[in-house]
């Protein structure tokens, strides 16, 4: 075994020091430097044993075969098919993360069922769970009599030893990375060393065999277990699950994907027979609705491909504070901070002595700026205490200057809007041309100050 020296590994995001500190510079995280000896790092350990082997370089062109049927295994479940871009596709890996008891491994015993049901071999590989637990888990969720195969392991190379026995398989998910260790690499199991040791093990199973190969990754804000961050890198596509606590419906949202789109999300809610498919999520986030109170607004949202309403709920109190309180949830806070700055600047609607506090309905969270303006509504309608029509939505960005910029897919927003009973829309002029009908219960305003003419009389 090669010699080993000391080091010190951040375990959230990798990087190597060589004397321990409190804080890791790289990422700027607390107490994550960790002990871990050097040997067994990437490129030392068995492979230094290997011997060079000659590749073969092939025409660009001849592969446009086996890409064509670069084949998917879909899985027949939507929500997790729309995510993935289609399916799991062969030879790849892909991460799933999110915060323990999410429902990560549930909705992959529902996937490895559902796959299963079609003919595929999948084997599901745990170190968390006992063999008596997941079969448990998968009478729960209505699968017990599925030809999913079981083990629980967590030696790498015990692993790709169960697994080479009998047919290949289609689909192998871990769960999780990091309860993995190799015999490659000496420290710790769940350090970065080892995740990601394991990690590349793999990877270069499903490259060499076209078996498709799902990665379980615990996500933790301390850092304690090493981070997925550091397997992020290395698969081809990463999708985190997420929920926020006292919400039943949980977000697969994808953030990497090399062979598919990275803005699509699945939705789907948590029972007490697993996971269940929210086709209609607008459905789902305006639910709870209240018709016409002050303060809310409801937003006509993209999510990829697909039409997203929420509502968009704000408080403006008068505050007690020398410096007055923002708040968002859902939501991101410099851009509160510039919608806020915009109304005073431009519009007149003065904050300075109210708290403000911003909340996306469902725990749901945005990314578009087109949210702008029905934030701008939202707060507007707050302040004065005058509610918003019922059956209205919003949409746009609203820029430094106080006009309002045109987004894209209008159409596909007011299309949704319609279908769910709403009758007006409030949106940016020289959106995409408007479908008959709309345009006489739609108004395009040029200026947020427009608007708030509008709304506040
Ligand atoms: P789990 O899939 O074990 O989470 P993870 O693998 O991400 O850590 O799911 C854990 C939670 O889900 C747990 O609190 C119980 C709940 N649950 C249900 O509500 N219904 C179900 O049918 C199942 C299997 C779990
Ligand atoms: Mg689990």
């Amino acid at each position: 075994m090669a010699k080993s020296r000391i080091q010190f590994i951040c375990q959230n995001c990798g990087s190597v020091h060589t004397r321990w500190a409190g804080k890791c510079d790289a990422c700027g995280e607390w107490n994550t430097l960790v002990e871990e000896g050097t040997s067994g790092g990437i490129g030392s350990g068995p492979s230094s044993l290997r011997t060079s082997r000659k590749g073969r370089p092939v025409a660009l062109t001849s592969l446009a075969g086996e890409i064509e049927d670069a084949p998917r295994i879909a899985s027949g479940i939507s929500e997790l098919d729309r995510a993935t871009g289609g399916g799991f596709v062969r030879g790849s890996a892909l991460l799933v993360g999110g915060d323990p008891g999410i429902g990560k491994s549930t909705l992959l015993t529902q996937a490895a069922a559902a796959l299963a049901r079609r003919g595929n071999r999948i084997v599901y590989v745990s170190g968390e769970e006992a063999v008596a637990q997941i079969r448990l888990r998968a009478q729960r969720l209505g699968a017990a009599d599925s030809t999913v195969e079981l083990a629980a392991e967590t030696n790498v190379e015990d692993i790709l030893a169960t697994i080479a026995d009998g047919r290949r398989p289609d689909l192998v998910i871990i769960d999780s990375i990091q309860t993995l260790w190799t015999d490659a690499a000496d420290s710790a199991p769940g350090t970065v060393t080892q995740v990601r040791a394991a990690a590349q093990a793999l990877i270069r199973y499903a490259k060499s065999t076209g078996a498709a190969i799902v990665l379980v990754g615990h996500v933790t804000k301390e850092g304690q277990i090493a981070g997925p961050r550091v397997v992020e890198h290395m698969v081809d596509a990463v999708l985190y699950f997420e929920g926020e606590g006292g919400h039943h419906h949980r977000i697969l949202r994808t953030v990497k994907n090399r062979f598919g789109p990275t803005d699509e999300i699945g939705v789907f809610e948590m029972s007490d027979k697993g996971l269940r498919e929210v086709s209609n999520p607008s459905e789902l986030f305006l639910g709870e609705r209240h018709a016409a109170a002050p303060g809310a607004a409801v937003f006509a949202g993209m999510e990829g491909t697909r039409p997203v309403l929420v509502e968009i709920q704000s408080l403006v109190a008068p505050t007690s504070l020398g410096t007055p309180r923002r708040a968002v949830v859902g939501w991101d806070s410099p851009r509160l901070a510039m919608v806020l700055a915009v109304l005073e600047a431009h519009c007149g609607v003065r904050f300075g002595q109210h708290d403000v506090y911003l909340n996306v309905a469902g725990g749901y969270r945005i990314a578009e700026p087109a949210a702008d303006l029905a934030v701008a509504a939202a707060l507007v309608s707050s302040l004065t205490g005058l509610a918003l029509p019922a059956d209205c939505v919003y949409f746009g960005e609203i820029s430094l200057s106080g006009a309002i910029r045109p987004v894209a897919h209008a159409q596909q927003r007011l299309k949704e809007a319609e279908k769910l009973g709403f009758g007006q829309a409030v949106l940016p002029r020289g959106s995409e041309e408007l479908g008959s009908g709309n345009d006489s219960r739609a108004f395009q305003p040029a200026t947020l100050a427009d608007l708030v003419v509008r709304i506040a009389g």
